[in-house]
Parts: structure tokens; sequence; C-alpha cells
């Protein structure tokens, strides 16, 4: 795992605030990786992320589920319309709250996902209660990432299953320029630490999760970052960034960071599924 101490929790909070428009306009209702098998649109990459994720996961018809990190609800909106599940979506930001409630109710998605403004570090869900938790692109913001698996889990009836998304450190050991590239990703994009695929595995089997299937599609998901970084010098999103404050800039020079980060094996993109015992 590779961590820093300077992240700050408002800052993530904020970060979404003000950035939801952005990711918008610039890239789609979704806030996670394109996952690319040829020259898809990215809007079709987005969607196929999600559903190569759905369908590792099993989601079942008429599932209960917890979307952590839900962003403005596209996951949570694909999964009610597309598994029937009845979907409690959480995030961070109060704007993402807002946004993903109103745009379920104007896409008019049956059955209406709930969404709630909480820190997934400290919600409280009952035991057993979920058949699915799902995750996209969220736990690289946790700060006590091991309390947090075991949390989940708790929520989970037996046999049900945790669905994340996630970008990863590389296994060690890794060179020093390996190194500042991770750490620079993780100051430019507000993640107090990275854990590699073998990390998530520990903190999965700490919580009484057995991981079912997993794997790591970097090569499928980093078209996205020169996507991003194309349509930000096309338009005038840096001007704007710039007169929003520091973090936004901060973010948007990373773009080429991570790609990097992901050229050189600093990181990876991966997938888990971990299911709880009976
Ligand atoms: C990269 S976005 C992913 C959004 C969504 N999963 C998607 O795929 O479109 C990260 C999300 O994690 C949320 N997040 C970050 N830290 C969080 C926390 N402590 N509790 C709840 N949500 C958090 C942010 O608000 C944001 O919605």
């Amino acid at each position: 795992m590779i961590e820093i101490a300077s992240v700050q929790k408002r800052v993530i909070r904020n970060h979404y605030d003000i950035a939801t428009l952005f990711y918008r306009l610039l890239w789609g209702p979704h806030i996670h990786h394109g996952y690319w098998e040829s020259n898809e649109s990215p809007a079709i990459a987005q969607l196929q992320l999600t559903e190569n994720l759905a369908r590792h996961a099993m989601i079942r018809e008429g599932s209960t589920l917890y979307d952590i990190g839900c962003g403005m609800g596209g996951s949570s909106q694909w999964l009610a319309k597309h598994r029937q599940c009845e979907v409690t979506g959480v995030t961070l930001s109060p704007v993402q709250r807002n946004w993903a409630s109103l745009s379920a109710r104007m896409h008019n998605i049956q059955p209406r996902p709930k969404f709630v403004c909480a820190d997934a570090e400290t919600i409280q869900f009952a035991a057993e209660s979920a058949d699915y938790v799902w995750s996209v692109e969220c736990t690289e913001h946790l700060f006590d990432k091991p309390a947090f698996f075991k949390n989940a889990a708790s929520w989970l009836k037996p046999k049900g299953r945790f669905a994340l998304c996630a970008w990863l450190v590389g296994e060690s050991p890794l060179s020093a320029m390996q190194i500042e590239q991770a750490t620079q990703v993780c100051h430019g994009m507000f993640c107090p630490s990275l854990g590699s695929q073998s990390d998530y595995g520990k903190w999965f089997s700490d919580a009484g999760l057995v991981v079912v299937d997993q794997g790591i599609w970097t090569r499928q998901v980093e078209r996205t970052w020169e996507i991003c970084r194309n349509r930000v010098e096309r338009t005038g999103v840096r001007y704007l960034a710039k007169i929003l404050g520091k973090n936004h800039t901060l973010f948007l020079n990373h773009f080429d960071a991570i790609l990097n980060a992901y050229r050189s094996g600093a990181m990876e993109y991966g997938y888990f599924i971990a299911e709880k015992s009976s």
C-alpha cells in the first residue's frame, strides 16, 4: 500500500460538490473509467464497465444493493433499471446526492433508487440487510480501508457479494520512480492511500469475505485519461478550474500522472468479487 498524509475528507467532498458538473459535461453520467473492447464511444465504454462488473458479480434480479460512493447515480440507475435491484446509493457529496435523486426521478427509474449523503466510513446499515455491496472507484478515497471492509461485510447477507472496482498501486517491490508516480496520483486525485491487488485480497479476507473472482483491466480502461486530457484541452475547462480554486487545477494536471503510472506498472485497475460464507 502507498499512503500520503496531506489528503483531507473535506477536500474530497468539496471536489465532488464542485466538479460533478464538469464530470457530467466532459465525461458523462458515470464518474468511472470506460472499458474498451475495441473502438466504442466513451459513453458505451462507461456502460461496458458497469455491465462487466455486474456480469462478474452475477447480480440477481430484485436484489437489495448498496452502491457505496455512487457519484451521480449512474450505476445505481443501471442496476435498478436492468436488474430491478432495490438500490441505496451513498455519496459524501450533498450535490451528488441531490443530482442522483433528481436524475433517477427525471428518467423515471423503477424501482426508484434512494440516495443518501453520508460518509461510507461511518454509515450504518442493518446487519445482513444487503444481497450486494457495489463500489466503483470510491475506496481509493477512504482513510481506514480495512475497517470499511469489515463494516461492509456485516451488511451482507450470507452468500451476499461485494463487487468492487478500484485504482490499485502495483505490487511491491516498486522502483523509486513508480512510487513517485503513484504518490503524485494520490496527491492530485485526493486518495489518502492506494492498495495493491494483494492488499485488497487481505482486506476482504480479514473481513470474512472470500474473493471468488478478480482481475486486472488496466489495458481496457487506460484510454479514459487520453480522452479526458484531450477534452480538457479542447474546452475552456482549465480556465474555469483556475477560477474555482487550486485543487481543481491540481486534479486536471494529474491526468498524465495516472496515464504514466498505468503505463509503468506503478498503478493497475482492478475488479474484485468477494462473497460472504453461508
Ligand atoms: C470516482 S467517483 C465514483 C462514482 C460512482 N461510483 C461512479 O462510478 O460513477 C467517487 C465517489 O466516491 C464518493 N466518496 C468518496 N469518499 C467517500 C466517503 N467517505 N463516503 C461516501 N462516498 C465517498 C464520492 O462522493 C464520489 O461519488
